[in-house]
C-alpha cells in the first residue's frame, strides 16, 4: 500500500518548527499503530514535539488520532451519571482509593481505568493488588455490571483503548520525552475520552514529586486538557494541587491502602481528607449530582460500605490482613526545630528503591515496601525523633533508599508556619 506521507518529512517539519496539518497528524499516529512508522522515527518526532511544541489544533488532532487508534466505551446505558478523576501522578497519591467509593456512595458512577506505577510515582493498581484476592482485569461487561450495582470500579484499562498511546507512552518513558504538555495532555485525554466518561475532574500535581515542577506549566497543562475535554463533550475541570511534599503519611502499596482505610473510617491525615473531599465535590458537581455532602458520607460509614462492595466485586477480601514488609529502618531528626521541607521526589525515589515501584514494566513490586512519614512540614521535631520509617522485604535496598533521602528534608529553628495549602488553583 502506498502511504500518504513520508515519516522523515513529518519529522523534519516539526524539527523546523512548522505546524503539522490535520492529515499529517492523523497519518503519522495511524502509521505508527500499524508499525509503518518505526520506533526510532516516532522517538525523533516526540523529541521534536517536546522541543518545539504544538498548536492547540495540532494537539486536538493528535488526541483524536490516538482515540481513533482503538475502541470507545459507552456508559450511556447506566442509570447514574458517570464521572472520572485523573491525577497526573505524585508521591503518596492514594486519593483514588477513598475517592471512587466515596463518590459512588453519593450517587454517581465512577469508572476508574487506572495504571501501574513506573518510576517514582506509584500506580493505583499496584496499591489495590496488595488486597488479597483483588483482581485488576475486568471485561467490559463486568465493568458495566459493577458500575450499575456498586457505582465504582477501579480496573486496568483494556489494551483496546487508545493503543497508540500505550506504545507511545512506553517509548517516551525511555527517550526522555515524557515532560511535554502536548504529549501529556493528548495521552491522558485520549484515554479518558475513549473511556466514555460523561464528566472528568483532573488533579494536576505541581512540585518536585510531579511532572510539572512549577505552577505556570501546570496551569498550561490543565488549560490544555480542560479544552480538549470540553471540545469532546466531556464536562472537564482541573484542580492544581501541591506535590512538593508527599501526600499523607505513607508512600508504598499496602501502606497506602491502610491509610485510605483510615480515611474511609472517618479519620486519616488532614491533607488526604481535604483533597479527597475537594475532588469529590468537584466530581459530583461536574456529574450534576446535587444534595449529597461527601464529608457526611465519609463520617457516617457509607463510603466504607461502598469500598467493601467494590473490593468484594473484584474478588478481594476487605477483612484480610494487608501484607507488611519483613524489615524496617528509621530515619531520625538530627536537630531540634521545625520541619520546613520534606521533598516529595526524594521520598518517592526512596519508596521505589525499597521495592514499592518498578524500573521496568515487567518487574514485580513488593506489596509491603515503602516509606512511612512521622513528621510533615510545619511539625516541630526534637533531635532523635523518628522522621521516616523505611519498609522492605530486601534489606540490601536500605543504603540506596537512605541515599535518595540525603538532603530531602530541612529542620530549622523558628516557629511553625502551619501546613501548606493543598488546592492551589482551579481551571474550568
Ligand atoms: N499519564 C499519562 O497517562 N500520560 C502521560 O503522558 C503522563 C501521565
Amino acid at each position: 500500500m502506498s502511504e500518504a506521507f513520508d515519516a522523515v518529512d513529518v519529522i523534519r517539519a516539526k524539527r523546523d518548527r512548522q505546524e503539522l496539518s490535520s492529515e499529517q497528524v492523523a497519518w503519522v499516529v495511524d502509521a505508527y499503530t500499524r508499525e509503518v512508522v518505526a520506533e526510532e522515527q516516532m522517538a525523533a518526532l516526540a523529541m521534536a514535539i517536546l522541543l518545539n511544541g504544538m498548536e492547540r489544533r495540532e494537539i486536538a488532532d493528535w488526541t483524536q488520532a490516538m482515540i481513533d487508534s482503538g475502541e470507545r466505551m459507552d456508559f450511556a446505558s447506566l442509570s447514574r451519571p458517570t464521572v472520572d478523576k485523573h491525577s497526573t501522578g505524585g508521591v503518596g497519591d492514594k486519593i483514588t482509593l477513598p475517592l471512587a467509593p466515596l463518590v459512588a456512595a453519593c450517587g454517581a458512577a465512577v469508572p476508574q481505568l487506572s495504571g501501574r506505577g513506573l518510576g517514582h510515582t506509584g500506580g493505583t493498581l499496584d496499591k489495590l493488588e496488595s488486597v488479597p484476592g483483588w483482581r485488576a482485569s475486568l471485561s467490559n461487561d463486568e465493568m458495566l455490571a459493577q458500575l450499575e450495582d456498586v457505582g465504582a470500579v477501579v480496573c486496568a484499562a483494556g489494551s483496546g483503548l487508545a493503543p497508540a498511546d500505550r506504545r507511545l507512552y512506553s517509548l517516551r518513558d525511555v527517550t526522555g520525552t515524557v515532560e511535554s504538555v502536548p504529549l501529556i495532555a493528548s495521552s491522558i485525554m485520549s484515554k479518558k475520552i475513549a473511556e466514555g466518561t460523561g464528566a472528568l475532574v483532573l488533579d494536576v500535581k505541581v512540585g518536585s514529586g510531579a511532572f510539572m515542577k512549577d505552577l505556570e506549566s501546570a496551569r498550561e497543562l490543565a488549560r490544555t486538557m480542560v479544552e480538549l475535554g470540553t471540545d469532546a463533550g466531556v464536562t472537564t475541570v482541573a484542580l492544581l494541587t501541591e506535590m512538593g511534599t508527599p501526600l499523607g503519611r505513607t508512600a508504598g502499596n499496602a501502606l497506602e491502602v491502610r491509610e485510605s482505610l483510615d480515611v474511609l473510617a472517618g479519620g486519616g491525615p488532614e491533607d488526604v481528607v481535604e483533597l479527597t473531599v475537594a475532588l469529590a465535590r468537584e466530581m459530583l458537581q461536574a456529574a450534576g449530582v446535587t444534595g449529597a455532602d461527601p464529608a457526611d458520607a465519609l463520617a457516617d460509614g457509607r463510603a466504607m460500605d461502598s469500598w467493601r462492595a467494590m473490593i468484594v466485586a473484584q474478588g478481594g477480601d476487605p477483612d484480610a490482613e494487608l501484607p507488611t514488609a519483613r524489615e524496617t529502618e528509621q530515619v531520625v531528626a538530627e536537630a531540634d526545630g521545625v520541619l520546613t521541607r520534606l521533598d516529595a521526589y526524594a521520598v518517592g525515589v526512596a519508596a521505589w528503591r525499597l521495592g514499592a515501584g518498578r524500573a521496568r514494566k515487567e518487574d514485580p513490586v513488593q506489596a509491603g515496601a515503602g516509606v512511612e512519614i512521622h513528621a510533615k512540614p510545619g511539625d516541630r521535631v526534637r533531635r532523635g525523633d523518628p522522621l521516616l520509617t523505611l519498609h522492605t522485604d530486601t534489606p540490601e535496598r536500605f543504603p540506596r533508599a537512605h541515599q535518595a533521602l540525603e538532603g530531602g528534608w530541612t529542620v530549622e529553628d523558628g516557629t511553625s508556619s502551619g501546613r501548606p495549602a493543598i488546592v492551589l488553583d482551579r481551571v474550568g
